[in-house]
Formats: structure tokens, sequence, C-alpha cells
């Protein structure tokens, strides 16, 4: 554990428009990241807040016919409301028009000039009022628009004040060579690299032709450019910058000892990897750490705009599905440091399969159903009992996953983290499968069956962890239901799952409410409707659906059948995207039997590149003897919801074919490592 403080922030929004799920995003990343250095026992802090001033929003209040500050004070309560609902947990939000941060901004404005910095002189140029920055005539895109929003920009020339950014090439570069992980990705940081070698130009810092901003304190005629003054927002709202000593936080979330990060979408990259740390070591003080780039979320494929139709508050989602739900899409989504798109469909589709088929029928089945009915409720006592190897794999799982979500969080790879407790949810409902505790309880087998509830009931309490500062909700439900207090973090203690056996016998569970309860498709429907994304995609919606429900997670079901005979073909192309939604997987058949009492089944057990091969259930029995399938290498969806046939778990799907005269399972023609990714 570190005591090292820990400092997170985002960047401050615009308050031109609400807040949609591309601000979520940031926000709910920024949070998790903080919750979890919190749950390390580490002294953290998070930030967000309002970037207030600037021509931009001056515009936005105009349309409204509102004063700017009678306008921005409007705007701050949907942002502040829409954390609330998403649960994130900022320590401060600050807004630029408050006094603390106008007093800090000059207060830099100061130092910068002190330094020599700052002289006045005559700007001429282009400007982007979209992106509130400065653009030469090279690089804007025909027809004199913004390379980044694609916007037409202003020709501007008025007195301004400009920061000698030119003096700092070389000491910047000096700084990147020496902080390797300055910026992150990598990709990124390269770009950052070569835009700063390129050599760079004094940056206009102050403009005379509007008012809405913070005065420059020498020229009251002057505003301060808005970036100067946004990117002071990290500092004024610890005090800063002002002496050593002087301001507590300040000290202790800006000092040299302290980790800062800045989480910042890839389009405000140069602003914080290049302006901002020319401006610090210009003013003499410490630098961030590392400021880590996200990618942007686009919604069908589009950029999300008002003009498209495609903007999307977060409200109405966290009312459908729960602040969490939408914390850990999003989070799951999308690789950080990518682009990724949201879908309504792929929400749902986590939802019913990772969420209420993975997690949330783990926590049911066992508590719910095996504890409450045969062990009275209670956790079992098993210090007696030895592990077999089946308890064995499942606590190397759980020891595995913290380990990698821990490291995949420090490494801000969120997306990563909850691979890694997933894998071990599957690992955890694969044990249920296999041990049968109803089959246990049915045969009397009570010490047995003991050791299994335990096994399943201390994961969920590693899982109730580690899901904390994804989903601090359903932590707080799956730790209730489990007899233990909702975690409360406090810095100095480290609550990080690290000893397996931690959960006391005789604790008193308490089976509550479906952590995910499923949706029927009424209510499918009914969320849609809500949503407003019923419309012309009603019909193909249904049609989707049907078509899934009806094919088994085991046996070519008739629909396909029917395509096989060549004119069924399904009209409507879809989109690549779509395509790599299903996860087909090279499998290598470990082994392969008939499944009691059925005369269709095989129960197959096929490695996928998991710590554990899968059971998959295939109705081939007529066509195919066991023997001539294990050792074969065949094609598996990897990520069809689990479904359960004659009181087993399928998990995934072996690819086959049939026409009239035979059936056939694709095999992979060259021997292939399993696990390889079909494509
Ligand atoms: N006010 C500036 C930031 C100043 S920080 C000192 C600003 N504001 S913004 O409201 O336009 O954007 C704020 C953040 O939201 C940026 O990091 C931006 O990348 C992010 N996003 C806005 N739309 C987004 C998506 N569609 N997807 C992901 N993030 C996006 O820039």
């Amino acid at each position: 554990m570190s005591d090292q403080a820990y400092y997170i922030t985002t960047p401050i929004y615009y308050v031109n428009d609400r807040p949609h799920i591309g601000h979520a995003y940031t926000t709910v990343a920024t949070d998790v990241l903080a919750r979890f250095a919190r749950l390390r026992g580490r002294p953290a802090r998070m930030l967000t807040g309002l970037d207030e001033h600037g021509l931009k929003v001056e515009r936005a209040a105009q349309k409204k016919g509102l004063e700017p500050q009678a306008f921005v004070d409007s705007m701050a309560a949907p942002f502040q409301d829409a954390w609330t609902h998403l649960r994130c947990a900022p320590d401060d939000f600050i807004r630029t028009t408050e006094a603390r941060h106008r007093e800090k901004a000059q207060a830099l404005w100061r130092r910068l000039e002190e330094a020599g910095d700052v002289y006045l002189g005559e700007y001429e140029g282009w400007y982007s009022v979209s992106s509130e920055q400065f653009f030469t005539e090279k690089e804007l895109l025909p027809g004199n628009l913004d390379p980044i929003s694609k916007k037409p920009v202003e020709k501007v020339r008025e007195q301004s004040y400009f920061f000698r950014l030119s003096q700092y090439t070389d000491r910047l570069l000096a700084w990147y060579d020496a902080h390797p992980g300055f910026v992150q990705p990598q990709g990124r940081f390269n770009e950052v690299k070569s835009f700063v070698a390129g050599g760079l130009r004094d940056l206009s810092i102050s403009r005379t032709s509007f008012r809405w901003g913070i005065p420059v304190p020498s020229a009251n005629d002057h505003v301060m450019y808005v970036w100067l003054d946004a990117l002071t927002n990290y500092m004024s709202a610890l005090g800063g910058p002002t002496e050593p000593g002087s301001a507590p936080l300040f000290d202790q979330f800006w000092g040299e000892n302290a980790e800062i990060t800045h989480i910042v979408g890839k389009d405000i990259l140069r602003f914080h990897a290049v302006y901002w740390p020319a401006f610090l070591m210009s003013a003499g003080l410490p630098l961030p750490t590392r400021i880590w780039a996200h990618g942007w979320l686009t919604v069908d494929g589009e950029k999300m705009s008002k003009s498209l139709g495609n903007f999307i508050p977060p409200e109405p989602l966290v009312d459908a599905f729960g602040a969490d739900v939408l914390r850990y899409y999003l989070m799951r989504e999308l690789a950080f440091g990518q682009d990724g798109d949201f879908s309504h469909d792929n929400l749902f589709a986590r939802y019913q399969g990772e969420l209420a088929n993975g997690l949330g029928n783990l926590l049911r089945r066992m508590v719910a159903s095996i504890v409450a009915n045969n062990l009275g409720g209670t956790v079992p006592d098993v210090t007696s009992l030895p592990n077999t190897e089946e308890e064995n794999v499942v606590i190397e799982a759980a020891q595995a996953a913290a380990k990698k979500t821990a490291e995949r969080l420090t490494a801000v790879a969120p997306q990563k983290a909850l691979d890694a407790i997933w894998e071990f949810v599957a690992v955890a409902n694969r044990y249920v499968d296999r041990t049968a505790p109803w089959a246990l309880a049915k045969e009397g087998n009570t010490e047995r069956l003991a050791q299994v509830a335990y096994t399943v009931l201390e994961s969920l309490r590693w899982l109730s962890i580690m899901v904390w500062p994804f989903m601090p909700d359903k932590s707080d439900m799956m730790r209730a239901q489990l007899g233990l207090p909702a975690l409360s973090p406090a810095a100095g203690a480290d609550l990080w799952p690290a000893e397996w056996g931690q959960l006391p016998a005789g604790t008193q569970t308490a089976p509550g409410d479906a952590l995910f309860p499923r949706f029927d498709k009424k209510q499918q429907r009914d969320i849609r409707v809500k949503l407003g994304i019923d419309g012309d995609k009603r019909k193909d919606d249904r049609a989707r659906e049907n078509a899934s429900a009806d094919k088994s997670a085991a046996t070519p079901s008739k629909s396909t059948a029917k395509k096989a005979d060549g004119n069924a073909i399904e009209s409507g192309a879809i989109e690549f995207e779509d395509f790599l939604k299903v996860d087909l997987r090279v499998g290598t058949i470990q082994s392969a039997e008939p499944v009691k009492k059925s005369n269709k089944l095989l129960r197959l057990l096929i490695d996928i590149g998991e710590p554990e091969p899968r059971q998959v259930l295939a109705g081939i029995s007529k066509h195919y003897a066991p023997e001539q399938l294990a050792g074969t290498q065949v094609v598996v969806v990897a990520n069809l919801k689990p479904r359960t046939m004659m009181g087993l778990t399928s998990h995934g799907m072996v690819l086959a074919g049939s026409d009239e005269q035979a059936f056939s399972v694709l095999r992979v023609e060259k021997p292939i490592k399993p696990g390889t990714r079909v494509s």
C-alpha cells in the first residue's frame, strides 16, 4: 500500500451544453480510479468542475437571452446532478467563475509575468470558438474549418498578450525524455513529442474583443485566454498557486511527492501536455505526473451531436438500468485510450449476459438457493476440510484476478481490469456447474456441500471488493446479502482482497433482490420506448431478439438449418463492428461424453485458452461419436449467454452446418493456438 497522495482530475466541462455520456465516460473513469486509490488506503482526492468562461459560453448565453453569469449558474446543477446520479464522488467541484478560482488564475498570470514570459503584441489569425483555440492557416481544413471540431473559424485581429512558449521547446522535450510515462497512451505521447519538436510559437493568452473572462491583473481591458484560465482549475481548487505552508491541500496534492493524474479526452491533449507544463515551468511549480488521453465515444458509429439527433444524456439510462450498470458498461465497452461505440443493443447484451447471467446468477444461486435452502442461511465452517484440486483452481483464480485487476487499474486500464474480474466470475460459475451443489444436497453430502458453498461465498466476498470502484451500490448489495458491512475506505487501510478465507463462519447471509433483475422482452421493449429508441428500429430489434431467442446455445436451430438451403440468407448488411461483437475462438476439444438421459446432447470440455476448459453442450450426438471429437479443433462462439439444459450449463456454442445429406462440425484446418480469435 502506498501512502503517496493521489490527485486525479477530470477536464472541466464547458457549460454551453448539458452533460452527455461522453462527459460521463471521462467522469466515471476518473471516479473509478479515485475509488480504487481510496480502497487501497491512499490519501486520494478527485476533482471535477465547470469551464464557464470564453466566447463559446458567452454565445450560448446570448442564444438563451441570458446574462452569462445567470446562464452558467443555471447550468451548474445539471452537471452536479448528473455526477451524483452516476455515483461519482468528487471531493470538490470547481467553477471558474468562483472568486477562489479567479484569484488563483490571476496569481498564476503574475508568476508568468514575473518570469519575463509575458509580452504585449497583436494577434492576427484564425480562432475557433468551438475549440476555443487559435489555428494557423496551414492547420485549417478546406473551407476554413477547425480541424478538430470541423466548425468554421473566425478571423481575429486584436491586441493580445503573448506567452513565450517558443522558449520552452527544449525544456519540454527534455522533460518528456526524462519522464517516459508523462503522456499515455504511448502513441499519443509520440504525437505530442513530434508536435513540440517541430518548434513552438508564442501563444496568445489574452483577448480584448469580448469581456466574458477573468481580467488580466495588470490590464483590465484584457481577459485571460480561456484555456489559461481553465487549466489553473487543477490548482485553484487546492488553494494554489501559493507559497508552501499556506494551503495544506495544495502542499499535499500538488507537492513534489504527490502523484497527479489528469484524465483528458484525446482532443484536448495538447493543452495539457504542452501548454500546461510550459506554464508550470515558467511559474516555478511542480508538473503533473501523468496525463492520460482517452478515446472518444461514438453513438452507433457516429459522433454525438445535437444536429445528428444522437445526443445521449446519462440520466434516462441511469433511470432505466441504474447508475452502476451504466458505469460498468462505459468502462467495459471501450479500451481506455481508444475510441469506442455506445450502442443500446450492446448495453442490453452486456446487462443480460455479463451482469444478470454472470455475476447476478452466481450470487443468486448460492445465497438465495443453496445456502438458504440447505445451510440455514449461514456461512458454513470448513476450517477442518482440506481443499480439493477444484477449490484450489478457484482460489488461484481469485488471487490472479485480484492481482491483475489491481495492476490494471494502477496502469489506468479499467476495461482490462473488468476482463480480469469477469474471468474470475466465469471460473466461479463453472465451479458451481461442475461441483453441482444441488446434487450434493440431494445426496446428503453435507461436508462437500459446505465446502462448495464456502468457496463460492468467499469468491463473492472477493468480487464485492473488486467491483466496488466500478459498481459501489452493487458491491453494497452483494455484501448485504453475504451478511457483510458495506466497504468504507479510509486513508491508511488497504481493503483490497489479499487473504483467502476471511469470510467468518457463522455469518448470517441475507438473500435479497436480484442484483441484476433479468428483463423479459416486454420490459426490454418498455425501456426502449422510454429511451426513445423504439421508433423505426423497433421492428428490427424485435426480429433480432426473436432470432437470438431461437438460437440454441448448443444445437443448430431450425432457423440456421433453413439458412443453409440458400434462399433464406438474411437480407440487410451488418456493420463490421456488429460482426466483431461475436467472439469466435479456436478451441481444442479436450473431452466429449454423452449427456445422461439426452438423446441429442454431448458434453464437451473445450480449451479456448482460458485457465479452465469451457463446458459446452452440443446437440450433435446423433452425428458424432464422442471419440470422433476429442482432440480436434473447432470454432467456438465464446460470448454467448450461458444456457442450462438437462441440469448442465453450456458456456458457448460450436459452429456447425447441415444440409439434407450431412451434418458437419466446422474444424480448423491446421493446428492453431487454443483461444485464437477467428475473424
Ligand atoms: N473545457 C474544456 C476542458 C478544459 S480542462 C482544463 C473542454 N470541455 S468539453 O466539455 O468540451 O470536454 C470535456 C471533456 O469531455 C474532454 O475530455 C472531451 O474529450 C470529453 N468528451 C466530450 N465528448 C466526448 C465523447 N463523445 N466521448 C468521450 N469523451 C468526450 O474541452
